[in-house]
């Protein structure tokens, strides 16, 4: 029988390209989510609807905090855990309770339903964002963790959580900080979306401060290569920066985008977002060294891409 993997926020932007890559590499995969309405919950179901004829995939609309996880863990040799409440500069206020359920408690009840199980791994979608704002650049897993964001708060509690169940059941997991990934499927209210769709229909976009924040822009099937490699892992790290070493500022990444669009584009800078750090930039050695991670795509030949989807989605042909 082939191998079973479980995926957490499976119709989500990063989920839905790992159930497909697993599913390309023989997995049964049974795809956890709940469509929450983040963003259109009928997008999540575009994300996924071509999974939904192959037999191996199995669909399980149903929340973290409530579903009977047991009987959904049975067979399965690694779980990836996406599902979260995502965005850095909504995560305050009122909001901050769907951060707690999605990140913090949903992880704890994933954590105690995988507790005692021989042969089973947790791959944990954490983020830069538990760094802060810092100074010491690259960022490496050993610098201080000081989240700026209450979002950023929650990721890393996750961390904790799957650490506190590693010292005292033993249970196996990697922890994935990833740094702001991008590409077809990103969800709508991340930069590159925003920024494209504007620009294909002549809205204005929006810039939080100077444009002179910069990450470290990481493609989305490098990302969905890091689950793959981290769960195959039997090395002793368990967290891991996975960075697309496409470090660049928000304005650079206006002067691509006019490019590759052949677009005019109508800007207007507003405030710093709350919660938003500077800088990030990952230091991936650990990652290259033990997991053999390696990112492939540019970000020339990933904007690109995002571009290409948006312009398919959007009805544009004129954009080149
Ligand atoms: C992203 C994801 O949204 C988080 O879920 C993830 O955890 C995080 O990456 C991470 O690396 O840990 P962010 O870096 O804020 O967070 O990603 P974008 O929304 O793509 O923003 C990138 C930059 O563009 C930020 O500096 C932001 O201030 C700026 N931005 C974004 C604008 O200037 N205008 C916009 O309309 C949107």
């Amino acid at each position: 029988m082939s191998k079973k993997a479980v995926v957490t926020g499976a119709a989500g932007f990063i989920g839905s390209h790992l159930c497909e890559r697993l599913l390309r590499e023989g997995y049964r995969v049974t795809g956890i989510d709940c469509f929450t309405d983040y963003y259109d919950p009928a997008r999540k179901r575009e994300h996924i609807r071509f999974l939904l004829g192959d037999q191996r995939f199995n669909l399980v609309e149903e929340n973290i905090n409530t579903c009977d996880l047991r009987g959904l863990l049975d067979g399965a040799e690694s779980v990836f855990h996406l599902a979260a409440q995502a965005g850095v500069r909504r995560s305050w206020g009122s909001e901050f309770t769907h951060y707690l359920d999605s990140n913090i408690l949903a992880t704890q009840r994933l954590l105690e339903a995988m507790r005692g199980r021989e042969g089973i791994r947790l791959i944990y979608s954490s983020s830069s964002s538990v760094y802060g704002e810092t100074r010491e650049l690259p960022m490496r897993e050993d610098h201080r963790l000081r989240p700026l964001s209450p979002y950023g708060a929650t990721k890393l509690s996750g961390e904790h959580l799957c650490e506190l169940y590693h010292a005292n059941f033993g249970l196996s997991y990697a922890a994935l900080r990833y740094f702001t990934v991008y590409g077809p499927r990103q969800r709508p209210d991340m930069a590159f979306s925003r920024f494209i769709t504007a620009a294909f229909r002549g809205d204005t976009i929006e810039i939080y401060g100077d444009g002179k924040q910069t990450r470290d822009f990481t493609f989305v099937s490098d990302a969905v290569e890091a689950n793959c490699l981290a769960a195959r892992y039997a090395g002793s790290e368990r967290i891991f920066n996975i960075g697309g070493g496409s470090r660049v500022s928000v304005l650079k990444v206006l002067d691509i985008l006019r490019g590759q669009t052949g677009r005019e584009l109508r800007i207007e800078f507003t405030e710093r977002a709350r919660g938003d750090v500077l800088d990030t930039w990952a230091d991936t050695s650990r990652a290259r060294t033990e997991l053999g991670f390696s990112p492939s795509i540019s970000l020339e030949e990933g904007m690109g891409r995002e571009i290409d989807w948006y312009r398919e989605r959007l009805g544009d042909s004129s954009g080149r």
